[in-house]
C-alpha cells in the first residue's frame, strides 16, 4: 500500500491508495476558508496551516493500515507549501526505511484516472484544467504524457476565479460560479472566447471583457444581472474547452483537475472519463496513484530531494 501526501497549494492531504488502485482512505483538509476573506491563496499563510493539519491528517489516513512506500507530491506547486508535504514525506519514509517517490502534481491529476472503480486505460487524450494549468496531454501510457496544448495566459480555474471575484462572489470562485449560472441565461452576454493556433487556450481577454462589463453596470443592475452574467461567462469558458478538445478529433477523452468538476463542463461532454467529482480538485488519492506509474527513490537516497515550484 502507498502513502500520498499532497500540499502544493491549500489543500492539506493524505490517502493510502493499493498497488491495484483502491482507495483505501482519502483526507483532504481545504484552507479555502483560511484564505477566502483575501481573495486567493496567501503563499505564507498556507505553509504556516500546512505545518499545523499535516501530521493529523496523515495520521487519519493511515489508521493503523501499513503502507511500504511513500509518496510525495515535489512539483509544481508554492514553494512553501509543497516543502512542508516534502519534508512530511522524508522523516515519514526515512523512519520506516520506506522508499519514496517524488510525484509530478499534474500527473497526479491525471492518474485520477487510474484509481478503481474508473480505472481508465490509455490511450486517451486529457483535457487538465485546474486552478493553475490548462492543457491537451495525449496520454499513451500511465507513466506520463505529451503536452499538446497548454494556455498562453489565464488557467481555466483561474479565470473562473477571476471572474467570481469580479461579480463579488466567494472564493474559490469555481463553484460559486457553477451554482449561480444554473439560474442565469447563458445567452445573455456573448462574451469573446479568443482562439489561438494550433490547441493552445487563452482566457484572459475573456476576463477582461467581464471586468468591462461590470464596469460600465450600474450597481443595482449588477445585482440584478450578476446570475446571467455567471451564466454567460461559464458558457464562454465552456466552450472554448470542449472546442479545444473536439479539434483534436480524439475519440478517447477524459478530463480532470478541479474544473473538472463543472456541471455544464460535465454535461458538454458526455462521451468523456470524468474524474469522480471528489477527485477533481487537490487530493493525495492521485498522488499516490501516479506514484504506482513512477519511479521509487530507494531508503536513504531521497533526503537530498528537494520541492521545485515549477513543473
Ligand atoms: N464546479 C466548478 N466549476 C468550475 N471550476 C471549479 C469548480 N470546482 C472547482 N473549480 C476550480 O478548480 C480550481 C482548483 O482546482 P485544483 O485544486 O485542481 O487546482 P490547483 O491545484 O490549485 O492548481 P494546479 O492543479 O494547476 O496546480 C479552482 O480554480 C476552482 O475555482
Ligand atoms: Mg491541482
Amino acid at each position: 500500500m502507498i502513502l500520498g501526501i499532497e500540499t502544493s497549494c491549500d489543500e492539506t492531504a493524505a490517502a493510502v491508495v493499493t498497488r491495484d488502485g483502491e482507495i483505501v482512505s482519502n483526507v483532504v483538509a481545504s484552507q479555502a476558508e483560511l484564505h477566502a476573506r483575501f481573495g486567493g491563496v496567501v503563499p505564507e499563510v498556507a505553509s504556516r496551516r500546512h505545518l499545523e493539519l499535516i501530521a493529523p491528517v496523515i495520521e487519519e489516513a493511515l489508521d493503523g493500515h501499513e503502507v511500504d512506500t511513500v509518496a510525495v507530491t515535489s512539483r509544481p506547486g508554492l514553494i512553501g507549501a509543497l516543502l512542508v508535504g516534502v519534508s512530511a514525506a522524508k522523516a515519514l519514509a526515512w523512519a520506516r526505511r520506506l522508499p519514496l517517490v517524488p510525484v509530478d502534481h499534474l500527473h497526479g491529476h491525471v492518474a485520477s484516472l487510474y484509481l478503481k472503480p474508473l480505472d481508465r486505460q490509455p490511450p486517451f487524450t486529457c483535457l487538465l484544467a485546474s486552478g493553475g494549468h490548462t492543457m491537451l496531454l495525449d496520454v499513451q501510457e500511465r507513466g506520463g504524457y505529451r503536452v499538446l496544448g497548454t494556455t498562453l495566459d489565464d488557467a481555466a480555474g483561474e479565470a473562473f476565479d477571476k471572474g467570481a471575484r469580479l461579480l463579488g462572489l466567494g472564493y474559490p470562485g469555481g463553484r460559486e460560479i457553477d451554482l449561480l449560472a444554473r439560474q442565469g441565461d447563458p445567452t445573455a452576454y456573448d462574451f469573446p472566447v479568443a482562439r489561438v493556433p494550433g490547441l493552445d487556450f487563452s482566457f484572459s481577454g475573456l476576463k477582461t471583457a467581464l471586468l468591462y462589463t461590470v464596469r460600465d453596470l450600474p450597481p443595482d443592475e449588477l445585482a440584478a444581472r450578476r446570475a446571467d452574467l455567471a451564466a454567460s461567462y461559464q458558457r464562454a469558458i465552456v466552450r472554448a474547452l470542449v472546442e479545444r478538445v473536439e479539434a483534436t478529433g480524439a475519440a478517447r477523452v477524459a478530463v480532470v483537475g478541479g474544473v473538472a468538476a463543472n456541471s455544464e463542463l460535465r454535461a458538454s461532454l458526455p462521451d468523456a472519463a470524468l474524474a469522480p467529482l471528489a477527485l477533481c480538485t487537490d487530493n493525495a488519492a492521485m498522488i499516490a496513484s501516479a506514484a504506482r506509474y513512477a519511479e521509487h527513490v530507494p531508503y536513504p537516497d531521497y533526503l537530498s530531494l528537494d520541492a521545485r515550484p515549477s513543473a
